[in-house]
């Protein structure tokens, strides 16, 4: 069976207020253009839950002067044909009138996330994040919610906002789906011009030089796992910037000097003027 689109906020709590207490329900929020690794968290959602509900909404707010807000592929018919398949029973998929109406004031911001090194590259990022994350657990009241670790800090700051403003839910972090080359599957990768496509897999693999540094070597230092991933990175002609490379707590995304097993390596940088990310657990 078909899901049910909502377009509007309202209509969309009319079925909400009708769903038995006794019934769980699995959410998994979106931007759409959805890949396998949208789809993985419905499969998962599916699995554990009587309702899986998934939000399509390029959210306005999370998006940073000169970033590709306008051009984010939108695909709403595609994308519903996707949910279907994977068994979604609800899509919500407001419109930016509905979400931030008239005199929309209030912002959620997660002290510290704008001094970590993706929130440091995207000024504003987080707080955009952290609001609609927090209308959305609102209006789908969801008992699991389902989010990937190629977003690691976005995880870590929704698990944050969840314990800090006592949500009732659970946050359920799901692994990176990859390209067989490796590549962590991105909306942003149809950016990228064939060759840049080709060169793309270097990100994973300086990384997973990293990995295997640390492996060899479990004193290594940070600086020293950060210097091998960015010979890596800097081999490959089509890198044109490097934006961080950081090894942060997995708790706190905070950098850290010694890593111990566990703490995350993760990266920013553009191929051609795509900006890419991912990161690894050592
Ligand atoms: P979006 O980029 O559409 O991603 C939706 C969810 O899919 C996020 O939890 C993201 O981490 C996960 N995801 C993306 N690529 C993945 C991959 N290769 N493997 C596993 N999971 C992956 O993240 C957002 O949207 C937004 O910030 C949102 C949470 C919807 C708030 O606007």
């Amino acid at each position: 069976t078909k899901p049910i689109l909502y377009s509007t906020i309202s209509s969309f709590r009319k079925f909400r207020r009708n769903v038995s207490p006794t019934q769980s329900i699995g959410f998994v929020p979106t931007m759409g253009a959805l890949h396998e690794g949208h789809l993985s968290l419905v499969e998962k959602a599916r699995h554990h839950n009587d309702i899986v509900i998934a939000s399509v909404f390029v959210n306005p707010t999370q998006f940073g002067q000169g970033e590709d807000f306008d051009k984010y592929p939108r695909q709403l018919e595609q994308d519903s044909e996707l949910l279907a398949d994977y068994g979604v029973d609800h899509i919500l998929a407001p419109s930016i009138d509905d979400m931030y109406g008239n005199h929309h004031a209030t912002v959620v911001n997660v002290k510290g996330f704008d001094n970590i090194p993706e929130g440091l590259a995207r000024p504003g990022h987080f707080q955009g994040v952290a609001t609609i994350v927090t209308k959305l657990f609102n209006i789908v009241q969801p008992t699991n919610a389902y989010f990937g670790q190629k977003d690691a800090a976005q995880c870590v700051l929704i698990q944050r906002i969840v314990e800090d403003l006592n949500m009732d839910l659970t946050v359920v972090v799901m692994d990176t789906i990859r390209e067989s080359d490796g590549l962590a599957k991105s909306s942003r990768n149809a950016y990228l011009t064939p060759i840049e496509r080709q060169a793309a897999p270097v990100v994973y693999r300086s990384l997973q030089t990293a990995k295997q540094l640390f492996d060899q070597k479990p004193n290594a230092s940070s600086a020293e796992l950060v210097a091998a991933t960015r010979s890596v990175l800097q081999s490959e002609p089509l890198v044109s910037e490097i934006q961080y490379i950081s090894i942060d707590s997995k708790d706190t995304m905070q950098p850290v000097a010694q890593p111990k097993a566990g703490a995350i390596i993760s990266l920013a940088c553009k191929v051609g003027t795509v900006r890419l990310i991912d990161n690894i657990v050592l």
